[in-house]
């Protein structure tokens, strides 16, 4: 049974005063004893968040990473810059970097290879637009994409990624997947996983992503092959937030 995870995606949002507010709220939070807890930060404040989330629980994520080292890639951050701030976890192939910046499939692997090199746990996302499902097109893009990677990477390598279903339609729309839906494609995303062997459908963690909310949060994560949240807007709010986390427990 792999282990709850409720990771907080900030985007392009928050200050170093909620930073601030947050690790005090983390620190003094009882959460589940199972429970592991992430906050995925923007650059500028990831130092400053390694620092605030000393003494809670909550580890630290980035948002994305250069599938470089090193080099003349103005504005780019390596995955060793962000291990050298304390981050230990960092998103990749989230929908907004696949539809915004343009981050086909090599490129999500490029950037996962980046990442283990690094010793970061990928976060890798998955999910379809609302134009795919309604072709009941939805599990066979989401498998897609989740085979574009892991037929990239050596046995041992594919333990250490952490997968994200978040369908597109529902990522900043309110209009959450039902609990039924999201398993469903979890439950896909198991059953691929165990062709892979080597204990892998059993170990790894499926996240659900998609307007999860406190009043939500409960009846998807109750679901057998979800076994946490990546929540955008609602973790933006610590009261939220932590309520999500002990729904997770
Ligand atoms: O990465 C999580 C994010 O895409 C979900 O956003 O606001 O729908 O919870 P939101």
């Amino acid at each position: 049974m792999p282990t709850p995870l409720i990771a907080g995606n900030w985007k392009m949002n928050g200050s170093l005063d909620l930073i601030e507010s947050f690790g005090r709220a983390l620190a003094d939070a009882e959460l589940p004893s199972r429970l592991e807890v992430a906050l995925m930060v923007p650059f500028p404040y990831l130092e400053a968040a390694s620092r605030a989330l000393t003494g809670s629980r909550a580890a630290l994520g980035a948002q994305t990473l250069s599938d470089q080292p090193s080099g003349a890639f103005t504005g780019e951050v390596s995955g060793e810059m962000l291990r050298e701030v304390g981050t230990s976890l960092v998103l990749v192939g989230h929908s907004e970097r696949r539809t915004q910046f343009g981050e086909d499939d090599s490129a999500v692997l490029a950037r996962v290879r980046r990442a283990l090199e690094c010793e970061l746990t990928p976060v890798l996302c998955l999910g379809e637009t609302l134009e795919e499902r309604d072709a009941d097109r939805g599990e066979a893009v989401v498998i897609g994409q989740l085979e574009a990677v892991l037929d990239g990477l050596e046995a041992g390598q594919r333990s250490r990624l952490v997968i994200a279903y978040e369908p597109v339609w529902a990522i900043g729309t309110g209009r959450t997947a039902t609990p039924e839906q999201a398993q469903a494609i979890h439950a896909a995303i198991r059953r691929r996983l165990a062709r892979y062997g080597d204990g892998l459908a059993e170990g790894t963690q499926l996240l659900y992503g998609g307007s999860m909310k406190a009043d939500n949060a409960a009846d998807l994560l109750a679901q057998p092959d979800i076994d946490g949240g990546l929540v955008g807007g609602a973790s933006l709010k610590i009261d939220d937030f932590l309520a999500i986390c002990q729904s997770a427990g």
